[in-house]
């Protein structure tokens, strides 16, 4: 599907898309089109509830003399109503409702609004990204698709004021959409064929766009003694692997730290020794979530350029039972050279990352950390999936993730931290051990992380209920969310850029 910008001209073809505001306000183009087609929008407006709130729409047969086969008239809202995200929603449902048009055109037709905060030209951007994001589809191992279930719309015309403009901005928007699409395609692939050292690979493709990549296998991380993530990866067959990215898009002075994103790869957590249930065992090969996130991340800022220098450093295990596996009741020597009781090889995820997290903060000396992770069943429990788990031990780095958040629709909950939860994980017998008691699962698990930063800012975002979803969304098809690489790209751009 294509996303094209046109000047205002008369379409004769497929399906048109005109907009009315709040209180049935036709747009100009609208009722220009009203009177080409005799008054039929306003006589379809009558005889329904249609009253141009946002989210209504209503679809009129075309008359046989337009040559189109459908018109469809979207509410905007109030003027104040339309903003960025109600705009790349629009354009989500859009084309949700369009996909199957058989002449395989959807022209959209804008006017700027008095009033709003947005002109026609941003308007058309914000639209076409949005249809964008709502187009990703993952049929890779499907094998007998049928002609009439496959999607027919070929293009997506947008008309505004200056196609120039709406496309500098589209272009910019479409690089967050591919690393978007990355994290998707990561997330959606199955854990026979991604395992580390392919997710790894995965990773390495981001050097044809300027990224460096390094890999490190299990020799060299133990050599640095990274104990508590090589004893996750013990029991499998697949070699760990931790991935290194950089991408220097700002300044070249040595004494200008980058920012660092760090993220957990667990490519099948079947729990180990300490097993899982086989009931839904399934999703549990989007445990990496945190991993394709930072990797996808990546992606999106060396896509459109950022002035930014950024780290993204990713962990890959895989989490098996075997006789060569990992004990409850096991002590690992991390990197930082504390020692980790582990009392359950279900808690892995915080193993991976404490040396990751540790490695990323002794070689890079980053301005801040944040780190995704799939993490705890328990941020479910707490927060379903309308906000990610949002733990630090900063206020200014939490505010602004926050803030990034609410931008562009993928929202944090802020969680404590403190003394009274970190005592919950000391043990009789090492220096911590890797569960805490009951309550507080995600709480402790944070604590746990905390321990392995030093006094770098840090965030951990536990995006256990948010990574994959059960249903459509405006601009996310059911499956893999990529939760986590539009929000960083925002937090990159609103204070890192420049
Ligand atoms: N990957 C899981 C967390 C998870 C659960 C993510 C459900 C998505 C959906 C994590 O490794 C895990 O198993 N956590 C345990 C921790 C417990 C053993 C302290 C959990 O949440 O049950
Ligand atoms: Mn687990
Ligand atoms: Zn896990």
């Amino acid at each position: 599907m294509k996303i094209t910008f046109a000047k205002p001209e008369t379409t004769s073809k497929g399906i048109v898309v005109v907009t009315a505001n709040a209180g049935n306000k036709l747009s100009p183009s609208a009722k220009i089109l009203d009177v080409e087609t005799g008054g039929a929008l306003v006589r379809a407006i009558r005889a329904s509830r249609f009253e141009g709130k946002k989210t209504q729409t209503l679809n009129i047969i075309a008359p046989e003399h337009t040559k189109l086969d459908r018109i469809m008239i979207v509410g905007l809202g109030k003027s104040t109503d339309i903003t960025n995200i109600e705009m790349q929603n629009l354009g989500g449902r859009i084309y949700a409702a369009t996909k199957q048009a058989k002449n395989g055109l959807v022209s959209i037709v804008l006017d700027t609004v008095a009033g709003s905060k947005l002109n026609s030209n941003e308007m058309a951007a914000e639209i076409g990204y949005g249809a964008k994001l709502r187009s990703y589809s993952f049929l890779k191992y499907k094998t007998q698709i049928k002609a009439d279930q496959k999607v027919a719309i070929k293009t997506v015309k947008i008309t505004c004021d200056n196609i120039v403009s709406a496309r500098k901005i589209y272009n910019k928007l479409s690089k967050v959409a591919e690393g978007v699409f990355f994290t998707r395609d990561l997330v959606s692939e199955p854990p026979n064929i991604l395992y580390p050292e392919t997710l790894a690979k995965e990773a390495k493709t981001l050097e044809k766009i300027g990224i460096k990549v390094q890999i490190l296998g299990e020799s060299q991380m133990r050599r640095l003694g990274m104990g508590a993530l090589l004893g996750v990866g013990q029991g499998s067959v697949r070699e760990s692997k931790l991935v290194v990215m950089q991408w220097n898009g700002g300044s070249k002075s040595k004494s200008s730290k980058p920012i660092a994103f760090v993220g957990k790869g667990v490519t099948f957590d079947t729990g180990g020794i300490s097993i899982k249930p086989s009931s839904g065992m399934e999703d549990m090969k989007w445990d990496m979530g945190g991993s394709a996130v930072v990797i996808g991340l990546m992606k999106a800022l060396a896509g459109r350029k950022a002035k930014v220098n950024a780290v993204g450093v990713v962990a890959l295990v895989e989490n098996m039972p075997d006789g060569n596996a990992q004990r409850p009741g096991d002590i690992v020597t991390s990197m930082s050279g504390q020692t980790i009781e582990v009392l359950n090889t279900d808690a892995e995820g915080r193993l991976i990352l404490a040396d990751a997290l540790h490695y990323t903060n002794e070689k890079f000396k980053p301005k801040f950390m944040v780190n995704l992770a799939t993490l705890t069943g328990a941020i479910i429990v707490s927060l379903g999936s309308h906000h990610a788990g949002l733990f630090s031990n900063n206020d200014q780095l939490s505010d602004r993730l926050t803030q990034a958040g609410l931008d562009v629709e993928e929202r944090l909950w802020r969680l404590p931290i403190s003394d009274d939860y970190d005592k919950m994980i000391n043990s009789q017998v090492a220096d911590m051990q890797n569960i805490g008691g009951r309550g507080a699962g995600s709480i402790t698990a944070a604590q746990f992380l905390h321990r392995f930063v030093g006094k770098t800012p840090w965030a951990h975002l536990d995006i256990a209920g948010v990574t994959w979803s059960k249903s459509d969304k405006p601009t996310i098809p059911r499956g893999g969310t990529a939760f986590g690489v539009r929000l960083l790209d925002r937090l990159v751009e609103n204070h890192y850029e420049g």
